[in-house]
């Protein structure tokens, strides 16, 4: 994997050749990053977003925004100033509108099947950040949504490092396809009776995941998504002795990365912008090396 520099004056004009190999690079497990982001965003905006973590307003932690019901949450509505959460609100909706009015271009071939997702402001410190294992962004990991199963769609996030100074300091290893092989190949071997689910079970056997997975109704592909997610986290070996890759995104740079397949972890960093989209399968220009064929492939049988 590599972490692929796009300078804005690469943005215009662009062959159709050229979209889909950036697409094709973001498959593969390339970081496509922007030294200087090609999203604007006021000074004014700025100045607020970097002002929540002096005040006392609750908007100091992470919050999500979610674009299609153009609603915050993880904002205590009762200790929040209400002025402050519609100023943060405005803001979001304005940065969510711009990444996806970006991408559309930018990522062409995926427009007419994609999903807009959640965006996110992350003003806190990630450096020693006191979570619970599962919830902890400075283990190596690939995403998976406990509670939004994607059904094989595939989750493409996009990032903005606001800070005014620092640097968002990032560790990433090999994609997928090379990691779900080497470490954990018994658990994954192919079988032909119970496709991956049981596989997938098998993971998170003795490590109490069940009572911490709520029963939605996911996909066997989306079950092994998660619990994939918490064996690479809850797996000193894979932690210790898988290749890491170190980036320090700088401040004012953006990027963007298939979560979902690339193990990445925040080691520190203060104050991101971040949209999430969810690629249908139908999108893919390189389908054959998603997850899901992956996956598939392993257990013989169709995981969706
Ligand atoms: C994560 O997705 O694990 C966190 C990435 C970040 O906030 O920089
Ligand atoms: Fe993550």
């Amino acid at each position: 994997m590599s972490v692929i520099p796009i300078s804005l004056n690469q943005l215009q004009p662009l062959s159709p050749e050229q979209h889909r190999e950036w697409c094709a690079q973001l498959e593969a497990g390339d970081i496509l990053y922007f030294p200087q982001t090609p999203i604007a965003i006021p000074e004014i905006d700025l100045q607020f977003l970097l002002g929540q973590q002096q005040t006392d307003s609750s908007l100091h932690k992470n919050i999500a925004y979610k674009p299609n019901i153009d609603r915050l949450s993880g904002v205590d509505t009762k200790t929040a100033d209400a002025e402050a959460v519609a100023k943060l609100q405005g803001i979001m909706r304005k940065y969510s509108k711009s990444v996806t009015e970006f991408l559309t271009g930018f990522l062409e071939p995926y427009k007419a099947n994609w999903q807009l997702d959640y965006a996110s402001f992350r003003p806190q410190e990630e450096e020693g950040r006191d979570l619970p294992q599962r919830r902890r962004n400075d283990l190596l990991h690939t995403d998976a949504f406990p509670t939004r199963p994607t059904y094989g769609a595939r989750i493409l996030r996009f990032f903005n490092n606001i800070h005014p100074a620092r640097t968002r300091d990032w560790v990433v290893s090999d994609p997928f396809a090379a990691i779900v092989k080497q470490f954990a190949p018994s658990e994954i071997a192919p079988r032909v009776d119970s496709a991956l689910s049981r596989a997938a079970k098998s993971l998170g056997r003795g490590i109490g995941l069940d009572a911490a997975i709520p029963s939605i109704k996911r996909s066997p592909y989306d079950d092994f998504m998660m619990r994939f997610h918490n064996f690479l986290k809850e797996n000193p070996d894979f932690q210790a002795n898988c290749p890491k890759h170190s980036f320090n995104f700088p401040s004012g740079s953006s990027w963007m990365v298939y979560t979902d397949t690339v193990p990445h972890a925040v080691l520190a960093g203060q104050y991101a912008l971040e949209q999430t989209f969810l690629v249908c399968p139908e999108a893919l220009v390189r389908p054959e090396i998603s997850p899901l064929k992956v996956l598939e492939s392993i257990a013989g049988a169709s995981l969706v």
